[in-house]
Formats: C-alpha cells, sequence, structure tokens
C-alpha cells in the first residue's frame, strides 16, 4: 500500500469520530484535506466545520462544508465534539510534533476548543522520540534574531522558513537537531520565549486517539 492510499484509509476511518449535528475542526495538510475530502459525505449531518487554516477553508467550502469561524461556533456550542488533523511526528505517550505546513497556532487553539483530539497519520509518523522533524515555531517577525539565538543556547539548529508567512502574519523558524526528552517541558520553555506564538510540539494538545495508517490496515492507538 502506498503512503497516499494509507492517509486515504486514515482519513476515511477518522468519519466515525464525527457525530451528528455537531462542530467539528479540521486540520492542515496532505492527511487532513482527504478527511475533507470524505467529511464531504457527511456535510448535510453536521452543522459545519471551523477550519486551521484558510487553506482548509478553501477546500472545505469548495466541498460545500459550513465553515464557522471559532469564535462565532463558541457562541453556539460550548466545545467543538473532534480534532481532526495529520502530524509530522507522533512517540507512545500520544505527544506530537506539528506544523510541517504552518499552521500550528490555528491548529493548536482549534485543538483546545475540542473534547477530542484525533490524530489521522501513516506508519512513517510513528517515532520513539520527538525530533527529527525539524521543530517548527511561529514567531512575530521582529523578534527573528532574539528566538533564533535562543534555540542555538538551547543545543537546536533554527531555520527561517523562506519565503513563508503565516495565515496570522508571522514567520516559522525550523529547528533542527534538537533532542526532545520532555516534550511538554520543551513545549513550555519556548513558548514562554517573548516573540513566540507558539511552537509546534503538541503535549498539552496532544492527541487523545492516533489511527495510524499500516500496510495491514488502520491501527488504533488510544
Ligand atoms: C500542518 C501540520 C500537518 O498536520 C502535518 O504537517 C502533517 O501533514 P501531512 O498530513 O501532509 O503529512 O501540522 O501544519
Amino acid at each position: 500500500m502506498t503512503q497516499d492510499e494509507m492517509k486515504r484509509k486514515v482519513a476515511e476511518a477518522a468519519l466515525k469520530y464525527v457525530k451528528q449535528g455537531t462542530i467539528v475542526g479540521v486540520g492542515t495538510g496532505s492527511t487532513a484535506n482527504m478527511f475533507i475530502d470524505a467529511l464531504a459525505s457527511m456535510k448535510d449531518d453536521i452543522i459545519g466545520a471551523v477550519a486551521s487554516s484558510e487553506a482548509t477553508a478553501v477546500r472545505l467550502a469548495g466541498h460545500g462544508i459550513t465553515v464557522l469561524d471559532l469564535n462565532k461556533a463558541l457562541t453556539k456550542v460550548d466545545s467543538l465534539s473532534v480534532y481532526i488533523d495529520g502530524a509530522d511526528e507522533f512517540d507512545a505517550g500520544k505527544n506530537l510534533t506539528k506544523g510541517g505546513g504552518g499552521a500550528l497556532t490555528r491548529e493548536k487553539i482549534v485543538a483546545a476548543a475540542s473534547d477530542a483530539f484525533i490524530c489521522i497519520v501513516d506508519e512513517s509518523k510513528q517515532v520513539e522520540h520527538l525530533g527529527a522533524f525539524p521543530l517548527p515555531i511561529e514567531v512575530i517577525p521582529m523578534a527573528r534574531e532574539l528566538v533564533a539565538g535562543i534555540v542555538v543556547g538551547l543545543g537546536g539548529t533554527p531555520k527561517v522558513r523562506e519565503g513563508y508567512t503565516t495565515d496570522n502574519g508571522n514567520i516559522i523558524i525550523d529547528v533542527h537537531g534538537l533532542k526532545i526528552t520532555d516534550a511538554r517541558e520543551l513545549e513550555d520553555e519556548l513558548n514562554s520565549i517573548p516573540g513566540v506564538v507558539t511552537n509546534g510540539i503538541f503535549s498539552h494538545q496532544g492527541a487523545d486517539v492516533v489511527l495510524m495508517g499500516t500496510a495491514d490496515g488502520v491501527k488504533t492507538i488510544r
């Protein structure tokens, strides 16, 4: 089975976590896109979806799925029923790194507003230790050199993502070579640097369930 076929299978498997009459949080990336395509078959069963990026909003709307602003959604319901998104890496504790597509901040916000986070990945995303995938940090532009310098002090090699601006008007610094031994501690430490909007470690907002596509089918990791 190809990687794309595995992604398609987990995207379809995630539909069973979508409850009728609710608002669904939807992530960003190639796996999330496949989920959006699958969600189209349920568009009349849900109130609508909250998107974690402009690209996701466009794809949802293209399928005729109602796209709701998060603030509006939270005036209708206490929380979104579920957040469904991919990841760049996940470990045994269901901690994630995300943000390969640059949407980490809105992804973290929508995940935090949801009752459960269902993470949809192919088996290549499973790791023993997070950090082999360069860790994205969304940074307010004037803090670029400050944040980069502090990251070097933490043992990482920062690289500004060239020609990229986030949906929030900020830059992304991808940090190579970080050894992430305590995901939660590093998530907090990076987020405490002035100018950091958020970083791509999802430990506080880790997955509740990981659906992993393998050559033998979809595995559910609780
Ligand atoms: C985007 C993300 C994505 O979930 C992550 O990059 C995985 O993407 P894909 O499903 O294309 O492998 O965090 O910001």
